[in-house]
């Protein structure tokens, strides 16, 4: 039994096995010969809304033989206070299995603690582990094995998209640029937690980039020049300015996080044939335009029917 709670506490290895498994899991849908949730039920219990998320794990446990009972949060008593651990004792010992949308990130590490069954983050205000194990492994379909690529994030760095890449970068050996305003870029701190072993500044003022250096070989700089950022990328990847929890802010981060868009100008400056991804929902005009998001369609669109088939491996490596 496995808990996936983070990127950062997922160690190089286990990412690596969940991301060898997806392509035989989406060649095989439909005739898995193995189903390794039959008899079981999975709680989604879910604070926060959701369409690609909810639907793919839905989707996911019936194909591997189990059920799947949606949770709005608000309609259980934990959307009246009953506190997380008790929540957690409760449906321990009735479903198999949680897979969890909230705000604290602590909320599903004592989900976790206290259930004793497996439990998946469905996306926190930290993390979204299993969206960008699924852009992973989308990359990688089309593009070979991400180690030593240059992946840049444009829009709001300090979110819970951009945190699980630096994991990822840190833990896989890619780099990964943030391009952001300052305000919206990770700390030392976070960096330091990730486990960076050397830190660099260059510039000053609006043109400061700080670089960040890890053992796996994977680098991460944050730097608030998009045109910069965007050279020679093999991808550019975008994520909403206003993320769920951070609708009181929205007529700032629209001022602050205006310019910090994906569109044809930007992609030139990438390496020819740079992908262009978006974990969805997308807002045209705002963090991509609707000319560019059109042209990547296809590979946006295999990004989200990804979250399906990467997800069911998630599933069975929890239970396994
Ligand atoms: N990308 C993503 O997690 O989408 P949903 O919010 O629709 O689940
Ligand atoms: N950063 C976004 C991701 C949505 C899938 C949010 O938290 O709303």
């Amino acid at each position: 039994m496995k808990h996936l709670l983070s990127l950062e506490t997922l160690s190089a290895t286990a990412m690596e096995s969940i991301l060898a498994g997806a392509a035989d899991m989406k060649r095989s849908r439909g005739q898995h010969a193995c189903q390794p949730l039959k008899g079981q039920v999975w709680g989604l219990i879910f604070s926060k809304s959701s369409t690609r998320t909810r639907v793919s794990f839905e989707v996911g446990i019936r194909e591997l033989g189990g059920q799947a009972l949606f949770l709005n949060a608000n309609d259980i008593q934990l959307g009246r206070g009953e506190p997380i651990k008790d929540t957690a004792r409760v449906l321990g010992r009735m479903i198999h299995g949680a897979v969890i949308r909230t705000f604290a990130q602590k909320d599903v590490e004592e989900f976790a603690a206290f259930s004793g069954i497996p439990t998946i983050n469905a996306l926190t205000d930290d993390e979204h582990p299993c969206q960008i194990l699924t852009d992973i492994f989308t990359f990688q379909e089309s593009r070979g094995p991400i180690r030593g690529k240059v992946v840049t994030f444009v829009g709001d760095g300090a979110c819970n998209v951009p945190l699980s890449w630096a994991f990822a970068a840190a833990k896989l050996g890619f780099e990964l640029r943030i391009a952001a305003p300052r305000a919206y870029q990770p700390d030392e701190a976070f960096f330091q937690r990730a486990g960076a072993t050397h830190f660099f500044a260059t510039g000053s003022g609006p043109v400061l980039t700080r670089h960040f250096d890890f053992p796996s070989g994977g680098k991460i700089i944050c730097i608030e020049d998009l045109q910069a950022a965007a050279t020679g990328a093999d991808m550019l990847y975008t994520d909403v300015w206003v993320s769920m929890g951070k609708e009181a802010e929205s007529a700032q981060r629209l001022r602050d996080l205006s310019g910090y868009q994906i569109n044809a100008e930007l992609l030139k400056v990438a390496k020819p044939g740079a992908l262009v991804m978006h974990c969805l929902p997308a807002y045209r005009g705002k963090e991509i335009d609707d000319a560019t998001f059109e042209a990547h369609a296809q590979t946006i669109f295999d990004q989200a029917e990804n979250r399906l088939h990467v997800q069911k491996v998630i599933l069975a490596w929890a239970v396994a």
